[in-house]
């Protein structure tokens, strides 16, 4: 039996998952997974063996050939290590996202996910963030949410993001990569990104950081109220 918590936070990307998600890991004592990371580390190594990111067979071999490992840094942020390599930078390079989004649609891949997410459940209180945890990685999970927004209001924090990170950018483009993005992920036939029957949807449209979060935590803090009385 598991005698530990688990909160699992899917949604489409651009929600504000992952900033939400750590922030609340940090406050409530959880360890906090970011599966979208491990996806990366697999796009980052097929890519950098010049494998074809949608080769089932190819990227499988990959996976046999290298060593993805997750650590966390004294701040407490998760790191992830490519045969031994600290990638955590170069899996946020903009090329990653597409190659993740790839490699997350095979089999093998979800596999191979599938394990270390479940080990990592089984022996920590953890806040899990990605599409799938709801649904397939943790179904038993005591908390679920699928956090989004509309596209739009995900494509202007991003926008926003780059502006302040002095990077050029343009909002149309970056709204048609979300909408792709999001096709892409919704629409492959294993674990699609969906939102699982017993979620709890918060939607962070038109609220800044400080609101999505509070509306978070007490949505949160509900569902964890409920099920210590039931
Ligand atoms: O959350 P992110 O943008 O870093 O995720 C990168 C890609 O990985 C995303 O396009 C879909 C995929 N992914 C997934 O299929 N399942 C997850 N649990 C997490 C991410």
């Amino acid at each position: 039996m598991n005698h530990y918590h688990s909160i699992a936070i899917d949604g489409p990307s651009g929600a504000g998952k992952s900033t939400m998600a750590r922030a609340l890991a940090q406050e409530m004592g959880y360890l906090y997974v970011d599966t979208g990371a491990i996806y990366r580390t697999v796009g980052l190594a097929v890519y950098r063996r010049g494998a074809d990111p949608t080769d089932p067979v190819a990227v499988e071999q990959v996976l046999g050939q290298v060593d993805i490992t997750m650590g966390y840094g004294k701040d407490g942020t998760q790191r992830m290590y490519l045969d031994g390599e600290d990638v955590s930078k170069a899996i946020r390079e903009h090329i990653m996202s597409r190659y993740a989004s790839q490699v997350a649609a095979l089999p093998p891949v979800r596999a191979f996910l599938l394990e270390k997410q479940r080990h990592l459940a089984e022996n920590h209180n953890v806040i899990m963030d990605g599409r799938d945890i709801g649904t397939v990685v943790l179904p038993q999970a005591d908390v679920k949410i699928f956090l989004t927004a509309d596209p739009k209001a995900r494509a202007q924090r991003r926008y926003l993001e780059l502006l302040e990170r002095g990077q050029q950018a343009d909002l149309e483009q970056i709204l048609a990569d979300v909408v792709e993005r999001d096709r892409q992920d919704m629409e492959r036939p294993i674990a699609p990104l969906k939102k699982a029957e017993d979620a709890q949807v918060v939607d962070t449209t038109g609220k800044d950081l400080e609101e999505s979060r509070k509306v978070l935590r007490e949505t949160i803090a509900k569902a964890l109220g409920q099920e210590e009385e039931a």
